[in-house]
């Protein structure tokens, strides 16, 4: 019998004001390539990946097309128009996603150094039957809530505190309802996990990698092409 598929979605449809580029973040150069393309290679590459769908900027579909090419990413099915918050861009590029998938795995394009294990170890725990799977980390930090005025109004309880990464993974019928359930909260959100616990579902983390770090500002761009070696 064959596997239930695994589709990848990437948004990088972002504009990446924080790296104050000429151009929106995933395609500002990365190495030899762009940060759109390190990571669609990864999955590209990942035997569990059965398709990917990317939301890209406006009028960016072709650059996104010639990316393809270059990095020979047959499993590339869709580049679709982004929205205006990452939500939104997600909701987009569900929307074309075959009836034929079974679980997605949502990723930002601004995290390059995802690798082959972090996919598998998230694709098992959508294989235990969770709604929701998110890579997490331990905070080093000690987290406080902060108001306007500056003035701490709560520090948490660092324990228990997880700093989460992309890919996460779900069920596609559960991703899609859940974004249908948030309406006018979705923008808001800044994950795809806290959509699926708003709507009751039970979200699970695996082994998140310090490598798989975030690109927001140049300072990271610089960090990350250091880690990529
Ligand atoms: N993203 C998206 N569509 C949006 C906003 C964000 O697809 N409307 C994507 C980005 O391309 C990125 C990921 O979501 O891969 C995480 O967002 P973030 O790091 O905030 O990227 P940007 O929104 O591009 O950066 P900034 O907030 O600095 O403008
Ligand atoms: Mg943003």
């Amino acid at each position: 019998m064959r596997a239930l598929e695994t589709w990848a979605i990437v948004v990088a449809a972002g504009s990446g004001e924080r790296l104050g580029s000429d151009r929106p973040k995933a395609f500002v150069k990365f190495g030899e390539r762009t940060l759109v393309a390190a990571c669609l290679e990864t999955f590209e590459e990942h035997e569990g990946i059965d398709g990917i769908v990317v939301a890209v900027p406006e009028g960016f579909e072709t650059d996104m097309s010639l990316i393809a090419d270059d990095i020979g990413a047959g499993k590339i099915a869709a580049a679709v128009p982004g929205g205006a918050s990452r939500a939104e861009s997600v909701a987009n590029a569900l929307a074309c996603l075959p009836g034929s998938a079974h679980f997605v795995l949502v990723h930002d394009a601004a995290r390059p150094l995802v690798d082959d294990a972090l996919i598998t170890r998230v694709m098992h725990g959508l294989a235990e039957g969770a709604d929701g799977v998110v890579p997490a980390l331990p905070v080093t930090d000690t987290v406080k809530r902060v108001g306007p005025d500056g003035a701490v109004s709560e520090t948490f309880e660092r324990a228990s505190l997880r700093a989460v990464q992309t890919p996460q993974g779900f069920p596609v019928e559960r991703l899609r309802s859940a974004i249908e359930q948030a309406g006018a909260q979705l923008a808001a959100a800044t994950d795809c996990a806290s959509l699926i616990e708003a709507a009751g579902g039970r979200v699970i983390c695996v082994q998140g990698d310090p490598r798989n770090m975030k690109v927001t500002t140049a300072e990271d761009l610089a960090r990350a092409l250091e880690l990529a070696g």
